[in-house]
């Protein structure tokens, strides 16, 4: 079996250097190096292949050999080797068109090897943040490490702690205290708590089970100093309210104004007027509506918060004191006018679950911790079952509302003046906060926007398209098969005419839930990661590096898959090469197709899921680098769909459009005219000096305190200390990637020195330094061991400089702060390489642990309506996008079929769009530009002149 691993990784080796060879004669300047680049492949071919890791510390941190590089990428990627960012950002044909050689005898031989060798590189951290960065809460992780009943822990797939309680009113019924598996009703769809996912580990990703870890426990938590190394590491230096939250929010985070009195503070101008100005820095390939879905994704997948509030104890949360000198100094009255600060914000302290000091384990010689020093609930279901719409416990669930006409459907109302239906509004008897009050009545209503209430009704009116689909089936043909089965009666056919209001509504639930995972999976990632070796790579989690052009040898590699490894108990072949296998056929679908599929097999129906022996939950470093929220401006440019859509008429404050007034705008102005202002306008980059000035003085007027404001900005960090999130430096050696030796590592080598793109940078760094600080380093304290320098010794309070040097204090960096400040990017990623790497190995688990991604993609569950309708994007089969965009020929994509669908309106100016989430009036050019230029009818468009 390890044999056919080899051949499927040698296969995209062999395939490098046979095309590399094939151009081996080249002889004037360019062709003698490609000639030296096929050498250099096939030298690399002797060598074989990189190892998995045995320990942490020998990983791979997306650095491979020289002969690697050149072969990849030639000498401008030799060049970058040295940095300590990622190699395949240099690779050939992972950036735009100028990514590709010029003069070569094939730009596409060196593309394949480029965009080829990237892959194999996402691949490999894949597989070691699989084997070396799951940490759960639930009390598995002591089983995980030491195994049981000789089966290795990486391998385990039943956890006691995942049982149910004798206290749920399902306890008896999945076995009580025998084995416990789920059946019947509790497994043909998604339940409402997330419970019964995983048939035999029934509370696994429900609501209010623990937040995981991707970072060793005793590392997190640094301000507690817990360790010898944390010690070393800070040397005291940090805690809570220290490096002041909300001085790096106004010294790092303030976008600046050209004009400020045209922004005035985010509330833009009187009527909205389209004179308004807050100026932000805009990625040119990204909109706001994928700002946006990322908010409504998160509210899938992951609260810290309880109906809108966190615990009731409130905290001081800084503008007290700031580093002058190197000396932490309070603040004079002069200094937080100036800022801007505010002394006397307060902010709830966040909910907590256990903080009792953690029992300790000793395996293999080592002694380990149980579980972090403070754990916290995840208020959420983890699975992305949609939950957001469709509630994830009992309070929730109230305020979502179905039709009394046919009970299948959601509650759509019209409102007069805009087309189609909109959710109702919260109404007396609805659990709510008073903060929610004139808001749509949904499940997760917190944090309400513009963005959240047009996916609402977006999505409500997709789940009553497939139901109307299904209706309309149903009274063509009343007697087939609707491909439903129940459990418990496996054998009997469920007709169209039998399926009940309830099992349709939970049908349409799964479909809508997968159809955000793939929206999210093939559309809004490969914009958010905008180059061709992450188009491969998305397309292939969902459907297969094979695509879907070859059924048979995908399904063939299905099987290997899960028969072959899923029950392997060899820790090796169950955790790594499984990740592999699976990028073959992909994860979606895994383990559902065999021909004799049944029911009332657990086998069948849990098979096809892969936990890598650690039960799912997000990690709080997950949430960490989802805190997004430089993506939203300030000022929404606001356009009339019905008159002239490359007009901005008026300029709406984004705060104007916050809870109540989100409902208000979206009921007075109709879906069709905000998706075509979201849909058009740029979103904010992810970057320092780009936060929103409406969220760092956003007043929530829940809090009983003197400001009744907050600064979100400054409370992201605050949050991220509470969780315990490990500073930059070290996050990123826990993910197994290079860490940063000065702020001076912030700095993209690519910028031509003089450039003033790279003077600003060189500015951010003396605004770090300022802000964290510098110290006399010892060279005796070691601070990690999770990671070494290249020669092996351990990485030490220097940082690789001398004994007693003046180093800056680069370890001390909050990890949002170090993410913000990446400008080394690979091409079109608007995240950092950072937050990459935390997404790697959680969306994969996010569908290799879900089985209703998985073994239970099946009609049985779907019905056989739902199953197409997921695959075609629809009800009406595949729809084939005009051209071959950056080559690839390729299905109309998901999110432009919902909105084509459900707000036919917007279909004219649809046309033109390929992803729905890069700006809708933007040329895309040829191959992966990122150029902000119009297509050629939106050419009057005033976005492209700003
Ligand atoms: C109008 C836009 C938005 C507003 C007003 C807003 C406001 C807030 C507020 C008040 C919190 C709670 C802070 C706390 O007490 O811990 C929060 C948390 C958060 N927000 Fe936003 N936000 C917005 C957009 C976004 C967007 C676009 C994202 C992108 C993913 C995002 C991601 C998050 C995350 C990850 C948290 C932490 C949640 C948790 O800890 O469970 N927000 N936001």
């Amino acid at each position: 079996m390890k044999g056919f691993v080899w051949f499927l990784l040698g296969g995209l080796l062999a395939m490098q250097i046979g095309l590399a060879a094939a151009l081996g004669q080249a002889t004037p300047s360019p062709k003698k190096q490609e000639a030296a680049e096929v050498k250099a492949c096939a030298e690399m071919a002797f060598t074989g292949f990189r190892p998995i890791a045995d320990n942490r510390a020998q990983r791979f941190q997306g650095k491979v050999t020289e002969l690697s590089v050149l072969c990849r990428g030639g000498q401008n990627a030799v060049k970058f080797r040295m940095t300590p960012w990622i190699d395949f950002t240099n690779y050939w044909g992972t950036g735009d068109s100028s990514s590709l050689p010029k003069g070569y005898l094939s730009t596409s031989a060196s593309q394949f090897r480029g965009v080829s060798g990237a892959l194999l590189d996402l691949e490999y951290q894949r597989i070691e943040l699989i084997k070396f960065n799951l940490f759960d809460n639930a009390g598995t992780y002591q089983d995980y490490v030491a195994g049981r009943n000789g089966l290795s822990g990486a391998a385990l797939k039943t956890w006691p702690q995942l049982r149910l309680p004798q206290s749920d009113p399902n306890y008896i019924f999945v076995g009580g205290d025998g084995e416990q598996i789920c059946k019947g009703q509790l497994i043909r769809a998604r339940t409402l708590t997330g419970i019964c996912n995983d048939i035999r580990n029934p509370l696994m990703g429900s609501t209010g089970m623990p937040f995981a870890r991707n970072a060793e426990f005793e590392t997190t938590f640094p301000d507690l100093e817990q360790t010898q190394l944390t010690k070393n590491r800070h040397g005291g230096r940090i805690n809570l309210l220290t490096p002041d939250p909300q001085v790096i929010s106004r010294k790092l985070f303030t976008r600046a104004q050209s004009n400020s009195d045209l922004c005035n503070r985010g509330f833009g101008l009187p009527n909205n007027s389209p004179d308004a100005n807050c100026d932000y820095q805009k990625a040119p390939f990204f909109n706001v509506l994928a700002a946006y879905w990322i908010q409504f994704m998160t509210h899938d997948w992951f609260s810290h918060m309880e109906e809108g509030h966190n615990a009731g104890e409130m905290m001081e949360v800084g503008c007290t004191t700031q580093k002058v000198n190197g000396v932490e100094t309070p603040l004079t009255p002069d200094d937080i006018q100036r800022l801007g600060c505010r002394p006397s914000d307060r902010v709830d302290k966040t909910y907590l679950l256990q903080d009792s000091p953690p029992d300790q384990f000793t395996s293999g010689g080592r002694t380990y911790l149980t579980r972090a020093p403070k754990t916290f609930f995840n208020n959420n279901t983890a699975w992305w079952d949609a939950s957001q719409l469709y509630g994830f416990d009992d309070t929730s669930v109230k305020r979502v509302k179905r039709d009394p006409k046919d009970a299948a459907k959601m509650l759509l109302e019209p409102v007069s003046g805009v087309g189609g239906g909109y959710l109702p509004v919260l109404s007396a008897g609805d659990p709510a906060q008073p903060q929610w009050a004139g808001q749509e009545s949904v499940a997760f209503p917190d944090n309400w926007s513009i963005g959240l209430s047009f996916y609402h009704n977006l999505f409500a009116r997709e789940h009553n398209s497939f139901v109307d689909e299904f209706r309309k089936q149903a009274a063509r043909k009343p007697t087939a098969d609707s491909g439903l089965r129940n459990p418990s009666d496996p054998k009997k056919v469920v007709r169209n005419q039998d399926v009940s209001d309830e099992e349709l509504f939970d049908a349409a639930r799964l479909v809508v839930a997968a159809e955000i995972a793939k929206i999210h999976t093939i559309e809004w990632t490969p914009q958010l990661l905008y180059n061709e070796p992450l188009y491969k790579g998305m397309n292939a989690n969902w459907n297969g590096l094979l695509g879907t052009g070859d059924p048979d040898t995908s399904k063939a590699l299905a099987d290997v898959v899960t028969r072959g490894f899923g029950h392997s108990k060899n820790a090796t072949k169950e955790s790594q090469w499984y990740s592999v296998f699976a990028s073959g056929p992909g994860i979606f679908g895994m383990g559902s197709k065999s021909p004799h599929y049944d029911v009332s097999n657990p086998n069948d129906v849990n098979g096809g899921v892969n936990h890598f022996g650690s039960p799912f939950n997000f990690p709080e470093e997950f949430v960490t680098v989802y805190r997004l929220h430089p993506l939203v401006p300030d000022l929404i440019e606001y356009r009339d769909v019905s008159k002239d859509p490359n007009q901005i008429v008026q300029k709406v404050a984004v705060i104007e459009t916050f809870e109540g007034k989100a409902t208000d705008e979206m009921r007075s102005r109709g879906l069709a005219n905000w998706g075509l202002s979201l849909g058009r306008q740029r979103l904010g980059l992810l970057a320092l000096h780009n936060h929103p000035q409406f969220l760092q003085n956003i007043r929530l007027p829940r809090f009983d305190t003197p400001t009744q404001q907050v600064d979100i900005g400054a409370l992201d960090l605050i949050r991220d200390r509470e969780h315990g999130v490990p500073r930059f430096n070290e996050f990123r050696r826990q993910y197994g990637l290079r860490s940063l030796t000065s702020y001076d590592d912030f700095v993209d080598q690519h910028l031509a020195t003089d450039s003033a793109a790279r003077k600003e940078q060189a500015e951010i760094v003396s605004q770090l330094r300022e802000v964290y600080g510098t110290h006399v380093c010892d060279a005796s304290k070691v601070i990690t061991d999770a990671q070494v320098n290249e020669d092996g010794s351990p990485i030490n309070d220097c940082l690789g400089h001398p004994n007693g040097s003046v180093v800056d204090n680069i370890e001390d960096v909050d990890t949002v702060v170090g993410w913000l400040a990446e400008s080394t990017r690979p091409h079109g990623f608007a995240i950092s390489e950072t937050q990459f790497v935390v997404f790697i190995v959680n969306a994969s688990r996010r569908l290799f642990s879900d089985r209703f991604f998985t073994s239970s993609f099946r009609p049985e569950f779907y019905t056989q309506l739902g199953v197409d309708w997921v695959n075609n994007n629809g009800p009406v089969g595949l729809m084939m996008e005009a051209g071959t965009p950056n080559g690839h020929k390729q299905p109309v994509s998901p999110l432009k079929r919902v909105l084509m669908r459900n707000v036919p309106e917007l279909t004219p100016e649809l046309q033109h769009v390929v992803n729905a989430f890069d700006p809708w009036g933007r040329d895309r050019g040829q191959y992966y530009s990122l150029e902000w230029k119009p297509r050629p009818d939106a050419a009057t468009d005033p976005a492209f002149k700003q």
